[in-house]
């Protein structure tokens, strides 16, 4: 078992890969806890949580929203939970932004932690304090900055997840190492096929080195005043390819990926075999790297996410593979370069 903390100006977090499903129970103290899951997580391991009242929500970006929120704060009110009451959500990045946007809001804060049983969440969402909720088709547009006690990253769940989920937080991984780290890139590299056949001990390393290079990025800007962003590699053109298309997210940032990889190499200088390398990865472990889509489309939906300042995008670049940069672009010249570098249908 592996750990790591943050330590934020929103609380502290302790993070733990765990191989063991049957060591959850020890992970938890008697006292004032309620669990909050899914559908599908507590169909899966509802036997394995330990004892304590369970509420459930359904799944899908669908539920990520106030209306879901509101039922769990009744159903918290109607439970009398007070300020000393621990809130656990055990799933992937729905559960965990769900449980910590009312965690940070009920009461005006209690305590919180996750069992992130998804790669995503345990590379990305669960970790960093950064929860929220979608509102009017906007993606987590209501948050909140708050860490959670603690993560529990559990590596043993990850064996019934669906192949495509198991490939979007595939994708986070991948961005994490294309970002920050070229030693932890190579090592991507020179083990896909362990990755993919979820080899225990490989599935560890990845997962401490993804989560620790996150925590890092968070430490030094918890509330995404600058270094964070980097985070968002791939995201801005993903976004709009998973609203416009109804892709997965891991697809979508994995096309985003490769998109600013070529805009890399106009702008900031990325060499082409870097550029290549990063389509290869991706492609290995089963990932799209284009889609077709009408091009005036893709620039209204990024015109209109929420991360655009201004007449400007913040867009993350690499300078070379695990060296990021954050380029301001206009949105004008943006438009040229999507027309010039997407697909069209
Ligand atoms: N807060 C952040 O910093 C942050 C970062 C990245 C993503 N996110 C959010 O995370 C969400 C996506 O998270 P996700 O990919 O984990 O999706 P998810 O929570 O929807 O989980 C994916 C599916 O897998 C099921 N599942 C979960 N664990 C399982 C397991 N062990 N075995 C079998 N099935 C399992 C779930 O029931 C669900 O159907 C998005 O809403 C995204 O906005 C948040």
């Amino acid at each position: 078992m592996q750990s790591l903390k943050i330590d934020g100006c929103s609380g502290s977090s302790s993070i733990w890969i765990e191989n063991s499903l049957n060591r959850l129970q020890d992970f938890f103290r008697p006292g004032k806890m309620v669990l909050l899951t899914d559908t599908n997580v507590a169909s899966l391991y509802q036997s394995h949580f330990p004892t304590a009242p369970v509420l459930k929500i359904g799944t899908g970006e669908a539920v990520k929203t106030l209306n879901t929120v509101h039922k769990i704060y009744a159903q918290l009110v109607e439970m009398e939970a007070d300020r000393s009451w621990l809130l656990v959500g055990i799933g992937g990045g729905i559960v965990t932004d769900v449980t910590g946007f009312i965690a940070a809001t009920y009461l005006r804060g209690i305590d919180f932690g996750f069992v992130a049983s998804t790669l995503l969440a345990q590379v990305d969402a669960a970790i960093g304090g950064k929860n929220g909720v979608n509102f009017k088709g906007y993606k987590n547009l209501i948050g909140t900055f708050h860490q959670p006690r603690f993560v529990i990253c559990n590596l043993e769940m990850l064996a019934t997840l669906p192949e495509w989920e198991f490939r979007n937080g595939l994708a986070e991984v991948i961005k994490t190492a294309a970002i920050a780290n070229r030693q932890f890139w190579e090592y991507l590299e020179s083990h896909v096929d362990a990755i993919l056949n979820l080899e225990p001990a490989v599935m560890e390393h990845v997962v401490f080195r993804a989560a620790s290079i996150k925590a890092e990025i968070v430490r030094e800007d918890e509330q995404e005043a600058g270094r964070r962003r980097i985070l968002n590699f791939g995201h801005t053109l993903g976004h709009a390819y998973e609203k416009l298309l109804g892709v997965s997210h891991g697809e979508a940032i994995s096309a985003g990926m490769r998109f600013a990889t070529q805009l890399s190499c106009q702008i900031t200088g990325l060499p082409e075999k870097d550029a290549a390398r990063l389509e290869q990865l991706l492609n290995r472990v089963g990932l799209p790297v284009s889609f077709k889509a009408d091009r005036l489309k893709i620039i209204d939906a990024v015109r209109h996410d929420k991360k655009r300042q201004a007449a400007h995008l913040h867009f993350v670049l690499l300078k070379e593979l695990g060296v990021p940069e954050v380029v301001e672009i206009p949105l004008i010249k943006l438009e040229a370069y999507i027309a010039d570098l997407c697909q069209s249908s």
